[in-house]
């Protein structure tokens, strides 16, 4: 195997902006694909995107110890961006730190690439219980980390699912006093801190923090208008405890996170209880990450 960087999950939203911000930078990578004809027409052309432009594929899968050991072999460093449940996030990532043990491997990043999930408590979020889990066998581990946060996704705060912005209703949602602030940085921007962090000797057992934008919801909501134009009408939904109190109540009765996992990292935003307070964005000054206002004037 050649000597490259190995990502896991590079078919992926993120990961394949990782990928391709590796390949940026000069830096061989290696992706880890659990198909070499992914069904998903995405995840098809990521693949294709990333061979064109030079990257390797090895075929493997989390829960497919032998796979992971060819996958990492040689490899300085490998970046998993997988998005899973416990079985993937720390089953599936506990397989590819124990390969990348084995064969010598330098750094893992791990998949978090969220607000700071060190400091919310057991049960805020379900996502970054299990995060938490595996971060802990990451610190036990040979292996030297580095744990990159971000906060929110601007893409995903401005989409649907980020719950703020109702484009047919011309609403704007928010739990709390729209006073607190949060951290937001574009997918591309996160991807290219990544190709520089995962190399980077200073970042060997590191947390690294970046943001693109730090923001109160009121502050989220006026940008929004004054750039696109488009009226919003402001609905607060209620106090930052009763939105818990909503959590709570909902994990009682719910078949599936997913109805309430939208609400417990929006509960991360408004309470400040995830807010990034370590900014690093400075350690590489060539980045200049998008604000909202530039994300929504169109710059990706
Ligand atoms: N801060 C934020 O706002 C925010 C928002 C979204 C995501 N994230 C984080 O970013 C990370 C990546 O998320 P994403 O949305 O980019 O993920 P995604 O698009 O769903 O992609 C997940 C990737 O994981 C791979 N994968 C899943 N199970 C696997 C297995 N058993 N073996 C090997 N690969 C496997 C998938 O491969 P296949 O192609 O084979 O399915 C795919 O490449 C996650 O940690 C997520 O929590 C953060």
């Amino acid at each position: 195997m050649a000597h490259s960087v190995l990502v896991a999950g590079a078919t992926g939203m993120l990961g394949s902006k990782i990928a391709h911000a590796l390949l940026e930078k000069n830096v061989e990578v290696m992706v880890l694909t659990r198909s070499l004809h992914p069904s998903s027409p995405k995840s098809a052309q990521h693949l294709a995107q990333l061979q064109s432009r030079g990257a390797q594929v090895v075929e493997g899968d989390l829960n497919n110890m032998e796979s992971l050991l060819k996958a990492t072999e040689g490899a300085p460093a490998v970046i998993s961006a997988v998005q899973g449940e416990f079985d993937i996030i720390v089953q599936g990532q506990q397989n590819l730190l124990r390969a990348a043990e084995k064969n010598g491997v330098r750094r893992f990043v791990p998949s978090d690439f969220s607000m700071n999930y060190f400091k919310l408590a057991e049960g805020d979020n379900d996502n970054s219980d299990i995060r938490r889990q595996f971060a802990e066998l990451l610190k036990a581990s040979p292996v030297a980390h580095t744990f990159i946060l971000n906060g929110a996704f601007t893409e995903v705060e401005v989409s649907p699912w980020g719950g703020l912005i109702d484009q047919e209703n011309s609403t704007f949602s928010y739990w709390g006093d729209g006073e607190t602030s949060f951290d937001i940085t574009t997918i591309n921007d996160t991807a290219r801190y990544t190709a520089e962090a995962v190399l980077d000797p200073v970042l060997a057992n590191q947390v690294f923090e970046v943001a693109g934008d730090v923001l109160t919801m009121k502050e989220f909501l006026a940008i929004y208008q004054e750039t696109t134009g488009r009226h919003l009408t402001e609905r607060r939904l209620g106090s930052v405890q009763e939105l818990k109190d909503w959590i709570e109540q909902k994990k009682r009765t719910a078949s599936s996170p997913h109805e309430y996992l939208g609400q417990q990292y929006h509960y991360a935003l408004v309470s400040g209880k995830g807010k990034l307070d370590n900014l690093q964005n400075d350690r590489y000054p060539y980045i200049q990450p998008l604000t909202l206002k530039q994300f929504l004037e169109g710059f990706r």
